[in-house]
């Protein structure tokens, strides 16, 4: 399969997202911008559609994909048995980077939400993921469009890395704005709990709703978590990570690992300190939200050819800090405290 690149070109927009719109129509799997990271979607109500999704991510078919929409009125139509503080979240976060863990009414194909009996779903606010799921008037699954375990894409070019000659196209929105995946919040219960984190924090949920919570996915001991995907491996570079937790400590792994002969990479999380010489310093950016939207492009560019290992400097738990710390410790293959 050859697969298509749509660019979104002022005058040309619409044709591109005619052709997505039919491509996912006729079941064919397109990856699409969100403002998040790239989704792979295909239509939520053709179990077939669906199923090429989980063989071209290679992904566990335990793992439910998150179904995207383009209004309210239609994110009821696939849940029921909402809590009351839905419709605050919703009229505060959505269109945007938030997904919400509902009561499913089976509408959707059941390879969706993998066995499970809630359905994850979300509104995107990037106007070409809107305008396609408008023009689509279809529900679209997506999970992020990597290979399953790879860092999630931000841009076309990173999807075709993953899945050219896989899928029917890819639509190309340019860079995403966030740069992390949506935050995932479970409304089953009587309190919002947040299952993933991501832009739209917890202080923000408990600013609307008056109360949040946040599960422990790094507790092994749950033997079946609430979000069966946190418990696979993800985001994992080309090469090793070792995230450091310590500053301080970061010169010092740096010129352990070089005086054993390998080739370093480093990843810093503010502005380059002029101590540190390696292979190869990058820096994710210093601002936060510089950071997340630099994270996976960053990850995904050390190649194997280049460096042994990548030394990472974790960035401070702060607004979406938390997320891209949380997504750098499922990256790395250590942590140093
Ligand atoms: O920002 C995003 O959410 C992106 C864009 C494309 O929308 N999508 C994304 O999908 O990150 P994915 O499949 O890579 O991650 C979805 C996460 C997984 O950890 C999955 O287990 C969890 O959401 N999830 C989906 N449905 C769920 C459900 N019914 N209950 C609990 N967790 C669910
Ligand atoms: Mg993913």
């Amino acid at each position: 399969m050859v697969t298509k690149h749509l660019l979104i070109e002022q005058c040309r927009m619409n044709e591109s997202i005619q052709i997505a719109a039919k491509l996912l129509r006729k079941g064919e799997v397109v990856a699409i911008p969100t403002e998040t990271v790239y989704g792979l979607g295909a239509d939520a109500t053709n179990e077939r559609a669906v199923e090429k999704i989980f063989q071209a991510k290679g992904r566990p078919s335990d793992n439910p994909l998150i179904v995207h929409i383009a209004t309210k009125k239609a994110l009821f139509e696939l849940v029921m048995d909402s809590p009351d503080y839905l419709e605050d979240l919703i009229d505060h976060f959505s269109p945007g980077p938030i997904t919400y863990v509902l009561k499913s009414n089976g509408k959707i194909a059941s390879n969706v939400t993998a066995g499970l009996s809630t359905l994850g779903v979300r509104i995107p606010s990037n106007e070409i993921a809107l305008e396609l799921l408008r023009q689509v008037k279809l529900p679209i699954a997506a999970p992020s469009a990597n290979l399953s375990g790879k860092p999630s894409p931000t841009t076309a070019q990173h999807v075709l890395e993953d899945m050219h000659g896989k899928i029917a196209a890819v639509l190309d929105g340019g860079s995403s704005e966030v740069g992390v995946e949506s935050t995932v919040v479970d409304c089953t219960g009587e309190i919002p709990t947040i299952l993933r984190l991501g832009k739209i924090t917890a202080e923000d949920i408990n600013q609307v709703v008056g109360a949040v919570q946040i599960v422990d996915t790094n507790n092994k001991k749950i033997k079946k978590p609430k979000s069966p995907g946190m418990k696979y491996k993800h985001y994992a570079p080309d090469v090793p990570l070792i995230l450091v937790k310590d500053s301080s400590k970061l010169k010092m792994m740096i010129e352990q690992r070089e005086n054993k002969g390998e080739r370093v990479g480093v990843l810093v999380s503010l502005t380059l300190p002029e101590t540190i010489r390696a292979k190869k310093v990058k820096s994710l950016g210093g601002k936060e939200d510089e950071m997340a939207i630099n994270l996976y492009n960053l990850l995904r560019s050390f190649k194997p050819k280049e460096v042994d290992i990548i030394i990472c400097e974790a960035p401070l738990p702060k607004g979406i800090g938390t997320a891209i710390l949380d997504r750098l410790e499922r990256a790395a293959t250590k942590i140093i405290d």
